[in-house]
């Protein structure tokens, strides 16, 4: 089978906690972030943008993290905060895929926003081409107005995900996909 299709039949998903180190170099972070950056977008609107997180820049982020959460529970134990603290920071390199997708004359947002997700699934098969290993959640801070306040997010935009990548520990069992007699109809038959 082609290296290609390899990697797209047996890409997984690791648990963040379970991405290593040693972290990207600055060109490889390049790399996946050109290769993310070149999708299919209606219209060139280029309706998403990367916000990049490693090193000190993940722990600065949980601290975001935390004002939001303590905000929620300020009963909250030391050992939920520090959790809460270390989000970002389980995996190496994390990557948050930022939708921009805005009402537009011509092409419809939904559009706008199915070429983010576009982009965060290139971003995750570069991240497993390049021989890491990745995992793209959203999580309750995706969704808190503090927390995207913080990281820099206008109004109108939204998380789409953040994409932890790192050094799988070990190769991930495979979980049970779909069989496509139940997703896939031919028409006409
Ligand atoms: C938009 C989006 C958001 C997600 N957010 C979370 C999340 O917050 N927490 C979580 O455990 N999984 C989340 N997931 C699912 C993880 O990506 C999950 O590990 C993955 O679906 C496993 O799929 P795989 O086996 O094909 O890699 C999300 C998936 C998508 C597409």
């Amino acid at each position: 089978m082609p290296d290609a299709l390899n990697l797209l039949r047996t890409r997984r998903s690791i648990k963040p906690v379970e991405l290593a180190g040693p972290g990207l170099t600055p060109a490889e972070i390049d790399t996946l972030l050109t290769i993310a950056s070149r999708v299919p977008d209606h219209g060139k609107l280029v309706p998403w943008r990367f916000i990049v997180f490693d090193g000190d820049a993940r722990l600065a982020a949980g601290n975001a993290i935390v004002a939001a959460f303590r905000a929620k529970y300020p009963d909250a134990k030391s050992e939920q905060v520090d959790y809460e603290r270390n989000r970002l920071a389980r995996a190496p390199l994390v990557v948050a895929v930022v939708s921009r997708a805005a009402p537009h004359v011509k092409i419809p947002e939904w559009e706008q926003v199915l070429s983010a997700g576009a982009a965060a699934m290139s971003l995750v098969f570069a991240a497993h081409a390049l021989g890491f290993a990745a995992n793209w959640i959203t999580e309750w801070y995706a969704y808190d107005r503090g927390v995207l306040d913080a990281l820099g997010l206008a109004p109108h935009e939204k998380i789409a995900g953040f994409i932890h990548i790192g050094r799988p520990a070990a190769p991930p069992e495979d979980r049970p996909r779909p069989p496509l007699g139940d997703i896939v109809t031919r028409f006409g038959h």
